[in-house]
């Protein structure tokens, strides 16, 4: 059985005074029935992971670069990261492929890196809607899952969340049959690639979830939980789809 996990990107959104959210969702889900984490900008990581230390809620990053330490002037390395009380670090988002230029390789790179300093990789996929339209999905899910993991993917280092471009701060999500679609065929790459053990890496569908769809998308196969952005910045909301998933 896999975990349920819902996991919250907070982007380039958050300063102190957003501490009081997480107070109160601490408050409000002291126990869940499954795992949650929350992914600040890397500003707030070690107080927000300073006042979860003994609490259900991981803390996480957003990005880390592929190198220990170095010359790279505005860059976190992975092992800065674990320091400062993260669990967890996002890779590959489609916000850091677009804005930054990051490519599957880049991405591999710093997954390895990140199981090097004992975080767990979220790997981000997916596919834009002219990718979509012109039927090229799964390929294009695919490839970004064959390039962006190295070997050694296993359950307890890596969680994949497929996250349609479009559907990204968009307001519109796939049908469920779009999403199961996806997520079965992530699953099976996975078990492809990685063996029987793959079975047990979680998915997680990111894009426009919120508290009035995150049931029925719960509900779909080989959902294991959601990457929420924006719904994940006010704890009433990222509550609200915890609660969903503990019940799916
Ligand atoms: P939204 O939930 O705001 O659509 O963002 C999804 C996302 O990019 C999470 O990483």
């Amino acid at each position: 059985m896999r975990r349920k996990l819902a996991a919250g990107n907070w982007k380039m959104n958050g300063t102190t005074a957003s501490l009081s959210e997480i107070e109160k969702l601490l408050e409000t889900h002291p126990d869940p029935a499954c795992d949650m984490l929350i992914c600040p900008p890397a500003t707030l990581i070690s107080q927000m992971a300073w006042r979860c230390r003994t609490k259900a809620l991981k803390i996480g990053a957003q990005d880390c670069h592929w190198n220990a330490s170095g010359a790279h002037t505005g860059d976190i390395s992975a092992s800065m990261l674990a320091d400062a009380g993260a669990m967890h670090v996002i890779l590959g988002h489609s916000e850091r492929r677009t804005d930054h230029g990051e490519t599957d390789a880049m991405v591999a790179a710093k997954t390895g890196a990140a199981w090097a300093a004992g975080l767990v990789a979220v790997v981000c996929v997916g596919e834009t809607e002219r990718q979509r339209d012109l039927g090229a999905t799964l390929a294009v899910v695919g490839a970004q899952i064959d390039s962006s993991l190295p070997d050694g993917a296993t359950a307890e280092n890596t969680v994949v969340a497929y996250e349609p471009v479009w559907a990204i701060g968009t307001g519109r999500t796939p049908t469920l049959a779009e999403i199961a679609e996806v997520h079965d065929f992530i699953r099976a790459t996975l078990v492809g690639r990685f063996g029987e053990a793959a079975y047990g890496i979680r998915l997680l569908y990111g894009g426009s979830v919120k508290p009035s769809n995150a049931a029925e998308i719960f509900k779909t196969s080989n959902v294991d939980g959601a990457l929420v952005g924006g719904a994940s910045l006010k704890a009433a909301d990222f509550g609200a789809i915890v609660d969903a998933l503990a019940a799916a």
